[in-house]
């Protein structure tokens, strides 16, 4: 497995093995991997002849007074997970290799990327579709791997490559959790021992509203009540946003029928944790 930081090495790599008549899947990050990101490296590894990892913290989807400083790095554990997992390249640019400083063209989504995260984060979609747009555009992969985790994230990059003609195959992948039902992610490392144990809370409260949902409910205010009611139970909680919507296009919902995602974010203490889940009716 290689390691490389610049587009243009990307770009021979990718060629060479386009030269041997091979398939690429690529899988991108933020890096400080775990084992949803291995997820998804060993689906891409199944699916395709050569796997590349994107591990690039992308600024252009933090906001002002976001955690863009403090976000976790580790490049040499990610190198040994990505190995391990079969992969044979890990791309890790520098923001100044990915942004010109006069840098000025964005991919702006409606729809989708507008309600949850889209309310909460009102840059983080315009840098996420950037970013992977760019991504797309140096890799050239056949499909690329994303984690229902970030399930509106998912809808998003469906849409923006229906919208834009990528030939890519975008392949959502089922979200990984910790033994007592916390969505793995780089940010649970920011939390204490208290506020790790009180963050089993956003599992409990969605499995809590999906019951609800499979016993028959149709009311999206009274599932969305329940959830908010259990996540508020929990001291150290406190509720960003509870929503259920309609899947995959994201837009309010007030009777619950057809495929629908339930998504929370919440702050425990001072993180930020989502979490959801997707009935297909
Ligand atoms: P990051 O948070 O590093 O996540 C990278 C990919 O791993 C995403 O597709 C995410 O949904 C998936 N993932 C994270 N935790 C997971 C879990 N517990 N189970 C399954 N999959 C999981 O998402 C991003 O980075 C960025 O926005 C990115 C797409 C790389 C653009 O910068």
């Amino acid at each position: 497995m290689k390691i490389v930081t610049t587009i243009k090495e990307v770009r021979e790599e990718v060629k060479q093995w386009r030269k041997e008549g091979l398939s690429v899947g690529l899988v991108p990050t933020m890096g400080y991997l775990h084992e949803g990101h291995a997820s998804l490296i060993k689906r891409a590894v199944q699916e395709n002849d050569r796997v590349i990892v994107s591990d690039f913290v992308n600024p252009t989807q933090f906001g002002p007074n976001e955690d863009l400083e403090s976000y976790p790095r580790d490049l040499e554990r990610d190198a040994k997970l990505c190995s391990d997992e079969g992969a044979a390249l890990i791309f890790n640019p520098s923001a100044e290799e990915m942004y010109f400083p006069d840098f000025s063209t964005y991919v702006n989504m409606t729809g989708p990327s507008d309600e949850l995260c889209g309310k909460s984060r009102p840059i983080h979609f315009r840098g996420v579709c950037t970013v992977v747009s760019k991504l797309f555009n140096i890799a050239t992969p056949d499909r690329a791997y994303f984690g229902q985790k970030d399930a509106q994230q998912l809808a998003v990059i469906k849409r923006m490559v229906r919208d834009l003609n990528f030939d890519i195959e975008i392949v959502g992948c089922p979200i990984i959790r910790e033994e007592d039902g916390l969505a793995k992610s780089s940010r649970n490392t920011y939390l204490s021992e208290d506020e790790r144990k009180a963050a089993v809370i956003l599992h409990k409260a969605l499995e809590e509203g999906k019951a609800l949902v499979l016993g028959g409910e149709k009311s999206t205010a009274a599932v969305i009540e329940k959830i908010t009611s259990i996540i508020e139970s929990e001291p150290l909680a406190k509720v960003d946003y509870v929503q259920v919507v309609s899947f995959p296009d994201i837009t309010v919902i007030d009777t619950i029928e057809g495929d629908i995602l339930a998504a929370v974010a919440v702050y425990i203490g001072k993180t930020r944790l989502i979490d959801n889940f997707i009935i297909e009716h």
